[in-house]
């Protein structure tokens, strides 16, 4: 495996890194007080942001996989908010469309989508239904020509803010995981219900909210695959989600470690720069050995996926290991920052806050846990 960047690739990062320090680092007090960036959103859809890896044809960038993955990576370390709304957009509310629609669909959707001009939401998880999603109850059923969709989702990201939606409902009420389809819901459909926002402990710039389907009629063009085939298109396309988010959780571990190190650095105490205290210097050491192991299992995954090969397994282990990495490394920089990084002057605690749902989203790491040793 090449372990290096391609100049394509050295160019995405550069760019993000510019627009990440310039357009939303002075914008991420706004976010921390509950606002949508929806004008980062805009402007992230000019520089192609919005559609990395969809085909020219249907409007994207048509850049590889792992350009991707470093453009989450870096929006993350500036604004793991930022990065959830486009891993979340692309990964699973865009490529569904892309990989499994027809070729009408794809030209409906895809380019707004690719554009920034729509917004991408999923619905897969239900009060009842999280881990366990084969289990969803949401009725779909086929009545004088349309599709009748009755029933509700939870933690919905980027809800209330999307365009579309991609839907999954039972259209058969029994063959568990084999009953399940999948739709392209649009914003404004009537009987779509965008309910209570959550309040949650970090990421409060994204929007994550119920909703509810109370006999919204979606029309047959808009069924995604064939009636059945929803519960694989939602387990293909969290394959690469997964690795979206694990490239969000190591953006959190490499924000947290740098300002940890360079407290450090700058802290002094018992008369010398804390860094140098074997204490801290030791937890630096521990930090940035687990921040380069996670890094390493993303842009494998990144890889793996990009050469269209199977990654699954490794998606899940890159999950696992960097939402674990960045829990510990943003709770060790609190430690590092002592009473300071207690307090929202510093934003460790932030790192801290947004670095804990990447251990639960996208399947929870006992989820990874069960989809990676199914491999062994
Ligand atoms: N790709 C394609 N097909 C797959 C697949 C994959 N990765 N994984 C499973 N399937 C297929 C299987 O082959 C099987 O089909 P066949 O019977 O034809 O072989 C079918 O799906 C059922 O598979 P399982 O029996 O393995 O399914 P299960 O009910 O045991 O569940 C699970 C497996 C891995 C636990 C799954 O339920 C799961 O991933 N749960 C977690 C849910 C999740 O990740 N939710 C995230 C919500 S989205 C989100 O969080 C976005 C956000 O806001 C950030």
């Amino acid at each position: 495996m090449n372990l290096r960047f391609t100049e394509e690739q050295q160019m995405m990062r550069k760019m993000v890194r510019d627009f990440a320090e310039k357009e939303i680092a002075p914008f991420v007090e706004e976010m921390e007080d509950g606002k949508f960036p929806r004008e980062i959103v805009r402007k992230m859809g000019e520089l192609g942001l919005m559609g990395i890896p969809v085909p020219e044809e249907y409007g994207g960038s048509e850049m590889d996989f792992t350009s991707y993955i470093i453009a989450i990576h870096e929006l993350s370390k500036v604004s793991a908010t930022v990065g959830v709304i486009l891993s979340v957009h692309t990964s699973v509310g865009t490529n569904p469309i892309l990989y499994f629609g027809t070729e009408e669909q794809k030209q409906k959707y895809v380019p707004k989508l690719a554009s920034g001009e729509y917004l991408g939401a999923f619905c897969l998880t239900e009060p009842g239904a999280g881990s366990d999603a084969a289990s969803l109850k949401t009725k779909a059923e086929w009545k004088d020509g349309h599709y009748v969709l009755n029933g509700s989702k939870v933690f919905i990201t980027n809800g209330g803010e999307a365009d579309t939606y991609i839907v999954f409902a039972r259209t058969s009420p029994d063959g568990g995981s084999k009953g399940i389809s999948a739709f392209i819901v649009e914003k404004g459909t009537p009987g779509l219900v965008i309910g209570k926002d959550e309040h949650k402990m970090g990421l409060h710039g994204s929007r994550t909210v119920q909703l509810t389907f109370e006999d919204m009629k979606v029309p047959k063009e808009n069924l995604l695959g064939a009636e059945g085939e929803g519960f694989k298109i939602a387990m293909a396309n969290l394959d690469a989600g997964r690795i979206g988010i694990a490239a969000q959780a190591l953006g959190i571990a490499e924000a947290a470690l740098k300002a940890a190190a360079a407290y450090a650095k700058e802290r002094q105490q018992f008369g010398k720069p804390i860094a140098l205290q074997q204490g801290v210097g030791f937890k630096l050491a521990d930090m940035a050995t687990a921040v380069e192991a996670s890094k390493l299992l993303v842009y494998q995954a990144a890889n793996l996926r990009q050469e269209g090969l199977k990654c699954g397994k490794e998606a899940s282990m890159a999950k696992l290991f960097a939402s674990r990495t960045a829990v510990e490394t943003a709770i060790e920089a609190v430690q590092v920052f002592g009473g300071y990084g207690y307090t929202k002057e510093y934003p460790v605690e932030r790192y801290f806050r947004d670095a804990k749902v990447t251990e639960i989203y996208e399947g929870t790491s006992e989820i990874q846990r069960i989809v990676i040793s199914k491999f062994l």
